[in-house]
């Protein structure tokens, strides 16, 4: 069965600009979806929708919106109340410093936290609501290895993405029966133009990157394979992560970060 058939023929992505984004953007308009794009920056948007709507014939609506704005529903929906969303993708969250914990002022975490726990619970309760009354729909909510323990230099990035994964594992179970397939697509290092900004080290001997094209034809191959996906051949380091003792798990998981962000 076709994405189209199985899911409606919208798809929103918040976060679609650039990166992995910009791939299940691609991607899902040549899979024969229409488009909603929300993303802070209108210039690589609008490029990417342009470029879509000329190379693709689809249709594609564009926002600039931060979606740590406490009212970013309100204005997606603004965009999306004509349309039946049948597919919501949840990618924008890698928004933050590598950093101690107290050398970030607290809005900047705060920042982190609206756009990963409040954008993404409230996103899926209303695009996810309105697939539970439809009956199909499916929501890929993006999370991180980094949310599979809680590493210095990331505290509030990481409990953020815990709480991500935690919320799709929760409601795949609960939006099963009504037809909703919800996946954790937890992503591993990936060469992205935000890692790039944060100069991460993208080609580290122990964590070479994915490719964004990759990972979206990952996350689309397996949207009804929930609760968690995780993406780039990284789910054997997952069980590694999750058989350790929190004590170690988090020693292994700061040294990580230590290690990509080339500081100790
Ligand atoms: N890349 C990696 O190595 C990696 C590893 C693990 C997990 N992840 C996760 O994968 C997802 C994508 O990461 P990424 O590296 O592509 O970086 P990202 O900064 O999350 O950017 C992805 C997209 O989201 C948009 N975006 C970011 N913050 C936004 C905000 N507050 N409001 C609206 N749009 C926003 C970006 O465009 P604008 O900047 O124009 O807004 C871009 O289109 C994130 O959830 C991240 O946590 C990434």
């Amino acid at each position: 069965m076709s994405l189209v058939d199985r899911y409606g023929d919208w798809a929103l992505i918040a976060g679609g600009s650039e990166g992995v984004g910009e791939s299940f953007a691609r991607q899902l308009a040549a899979a024969g979806l229409n488009l909603v794009l929300i993303a802070r920056n209108p210039g690589p948007l609008d490029a990417l929708a342009a470029d879509i709507r000329q190379s693709i014939g689809r249709e594609v609506r564009t926002l600039a919106l931060d979606l740590s704005r406490p009212d970013a529903i309100d204005e997606a929906r603004k965009l999306t109340d004509d349309v039946a969303v049948g597919m919501l993708i949840f990618m924008a969250g890698a928004g933050h410093r590598v950093e101690d914990f107290h050398a970030v002022p607290l809005e900047e975490w705060l920042t982190t936290l609206n756009c990963n726990v409040h954008g993404q619970t409230a996103f899926a309760h209303h695009y996810g609501g309105l697939m539970k009354q439809r009956g199909k729909g499916a929501m890929v909510l993006v999370g991180s290895m980094a949310g599979l323990a809680g590493s210095a230099r990331l505290a509030v990035y990481s409990a953020a993405k815990a709480y991500s994964t935690t919320l799709a594992e929760a409601l795949w179970y609960e939006l099963r029966p009504h037809g909703v397939d919800v996946l954790a697509l937890v992503l591993t290092a990936t060469r992205t133009p935000a890692m790039a900004r944060m100069g991460l080290d993208m080609d580290h001997p122990d964590f070479p990157a994915a490719e964004p094209d990759d990972v979206a034809a990952e996350g689309l191959a397996h949207l009804a394979d929930g609760p968690v996906w995780i993406a780039s051949g990284a789910a054997a380091h997952g069980d590694h992560i999750r058989s350790l003792s929190r004590r170690d798990a988090v020693i292994e998981m700061s040294r990580n970060t230590a290690s990509i962000s080339d500081q100790d």
